[in-house]
């Protein structure tokens, strides 16, 4: 049996706005955009993983709110799935796997080249803001 890896990446609301952060690494990944994220660690829920990586790679802490409907492949053997969340507290910075962050507003969000798997989730948590 396979076990596939959840990647769980989070669309952090704040003011009307959606953070988005660009990729320092791999080499094939730098200078595109995600939702910032990462992998569960064994014995963790997504929401969990999510509110610490999004500790770790932005120093912010923010709430898990609603899952985003869907799952969306990676490289084999890995899935994303995505949340939208709450800023709490903290100005997020690129602690890790970041060089650059943005505040989109929802018309806004197609002028950064996401990663083509984020996209979908992107569209959605763009129209979740709109509608306020
Ligand atoms: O930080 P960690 O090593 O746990 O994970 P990561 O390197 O940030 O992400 C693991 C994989 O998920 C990478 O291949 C990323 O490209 C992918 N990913 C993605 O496609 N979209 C995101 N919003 C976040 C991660």
């Amino acid at each position: 049996m396979t076990t596939v890896r959840v990647v769980v990446a989070g669309a952090v609301f704040h003011e009307g706005r959606l953070l988005a952060a660009r990729r320092s690494a791999p080499p094939e990944l730098a200078g595109r955009w995600e939702l910032p994220g990462g992998k569960l660690e064994p014995g963790e829920s997504a929401p969990e993983a999510l509110v610490r990586e999004l500790r770790e790679e932005l120093g912010i802490e923010a709430e898990p709110v609603d899952r985003i409907a869907g799952e969306w492949p990676l490289k084999p053997g890995y899935v994303l799935q995505v949340w939208t969340a709450r800023l709490l507290e903290g100005e997020p910075r690129p602690l890790e796997d970041h060089d650059e962050l943005r505040w989109l507003a929802p018309e806004n969000v197609g002028e950064v080249d996401w990663l083509e798997q984020d996209r979908p989730a992107v569209a959605e948590a763009a129209a979740r803001l709109r509608a306020g």
